[in-house]
């Protein structure tokens, strides 16, 4: 059987965001010349690192931070790692997915912690765990499993293989991961995971009051879940996307989800009955991550045209179609005041928009790499990273740039504490936290 059209595309994307590594010699020498990017100077210490934790010689992947910003969780290959903001602590470790786990979020507002897993080489597992921090330990049952399967079989393997032999083919370890793949079987069964994956481009996979969760069941298909539960509620799969989702948010009184997908089209629904409720048209190509205003009332997109556009959520009226960058637009953040709005494009190109007239208030050109991460501060400070491996602060308050690269190292996910005070970043097999001043 072909591996599933989805399960290359998480392949390509994998691939795509993990190897677009600049060399730093390259890099050091264009910024010199043309001098765009600001250094940071003791004038302007805004931004100063305040620790380091340590992965043990792992990369760091996905990193998030709890809405009480005293947890910061983070993804080591297969393993995800909860470590105390304050004490830097590993706290705790979870195992259960087979796969690489893409995406972790905490749940607003409570105890919970979810994540998303696809396995890469294709003998697809996708799935998404909610775990309870509250809960202790899930049991461990595939070492065990994996070893009594190894002592069970050897009384049969030794008849034709010698102790090397066995020791060598590394029975336990593989056995280990097909009980794993199995344990999500017997989870989603048991209504303790989803068979799909949480919605791209740091989106929100939770409600912003925690009580309900989005996920995709299939490329096309945004589900809702009630978390308590973990109960799908609906589909919204009436008048549904006829390309692959990207992007998937609740609004931010929870009336409304907007998705945002390949089929060049954002999607309104009722957060009640499940029901499509507009179509924004406009993009001329295929449609990645989009953003809700915080006062609810707007809904952007970027898309594969180079363009970023605004609609009216209660209306579907498009308002402004802004950029003309020259790749596409996959990372958006309104300003906290819903006044401003920014985009991160391919092509290494930043712009902050006015959302009243449309204006071009900043135009950031940074050496190249696509942009993501784009994300605004309670305070109204603007970060953003590179795929070079670069992070970006702005205050445009004192028009002051901050800028953090340390050759060689890949940025896993970059993610700023809900009160506006910490930068949380994975860096290489590190997790750094910097305060904000
Ligand atoms: C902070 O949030 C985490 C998870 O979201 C929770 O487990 C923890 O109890 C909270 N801590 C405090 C002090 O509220
Ligand atoms: C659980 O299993 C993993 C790998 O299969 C192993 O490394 C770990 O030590 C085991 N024990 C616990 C308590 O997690
Ligand atoms: C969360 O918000 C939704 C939508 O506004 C609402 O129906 C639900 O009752 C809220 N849940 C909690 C626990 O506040
Ligand atoms: C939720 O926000 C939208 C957009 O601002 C608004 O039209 C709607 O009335 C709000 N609903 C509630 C229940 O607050």
């Amino acid at each position: 059987m072909a591996p599933p059209i989805q399960c290359i595309l998480s392949l390509l994307s994998f691939l795509l965001l993990s190897t677009m590594t600049i060399p730093a010699v390259g890099r050091q020498e264009i910024l010199g010349a043309s001098k765009l990017v600001q250094r940071p100077t003791a004038s302007n210490p805004w931004v100063s690192e305040l620790t380091r934790i340590e992965t043990n010689g792992n990369k760091a992947g996905a990193v998030a931070v709890s809405e009480n910003s005293t947890l910061v969780a983070t993804v080591v290959e297969r393993e995800i790692r909860v470590y105390g903001v304050g004490s830097s602590r590993l706290l705790r470790t979870l195992r259960g997915h087979a796969g690489f786990i893409k995406a972790l979020e905490f749940q607003p507002g409570g105890s919970k912690l979810v994540s998303s897993s696809a396995l890469y080489g294709c003998s697809m597992e996708q799935a998404v765990r909610v775990w309870d921090l509250d809960a202790g330990a899930p049991p461990n049952i595939s070492d065990d499993a994996a070893k009594a399967a190894v002592t069970g079989a050897s009384p049969i393997l030794l008849q034709h293989w010698s102790a090397e032999d066995i020791e060598s083919a590394n029975l336990r370890e593989d056995i280990a991961k097909v009980i794993l793949k199995a344990q999500i079987t017997v989870d989603v069964r048991n209504g303790r995971a989803f068979f799909g994956e949480l919605p791209s481009f740091e989106a929100r996979a939770f409600s912003r009051n925690g009580s309900s969760l989005l996920y995709l069941p299939h490329r096309q298909t945004v589900a809702v879940a009630d978390v308590d539960t973990l109960t799908e509620r609906f589909r919204l799969t009436d008048n549904g996307h006829t390309d692959g989702v990207m992007w998937a948010e609740t609004s931010p009184n929870g009336t409304v989800v907007a998705t945002s997908s390949w089929d060049q089209t954002v999607r309104i629904w009722s957060m009640e009955s499940g029901k499509l409720v507009h179509i924004l048209r406009g993009a001329r190509g295929q449609s990645w991550a989009g953003a809700f205003s915080p006062n609810g009332e707007l809904v952007a997109a970027g898309a594969g045209d180079g363009m970023v556009r605004i609609w009216r959520i209660d209306t579907g009226e498009l308002l402004h179609t802004l950029g003309n960058f020259r790749g596409w637009v996959r990372s958006l953040s309104f300003s906290p005041d819903s006044r401003h709005l920014a985009a991160g494009a391919a092509g290494g190109t930043l712009k902050v928009f006015n959302v009243e007239s449309g204006e071009q208030e900043l135009n950031w050109q940074t050496f190249a790499g696509e942009l993501l991460n784009v994300q605004y501060t309670f305070g109204g400070d603007l970060f953003f990273s590179s795929t070079d491996g670069s992070i970006f602060g702005y205050r445009a308050s004192q028009d002051s740039k901050w800028e953090f690269f340390e050759p060689g190292s890949f940025v896993g996910g970059v993610k700023i504490s809900a009160d506006g005070s910490k930068l949380i970043a994975t860096v290489g097999s590190s997790v750094r936290i910097w305060k904000i001043e």
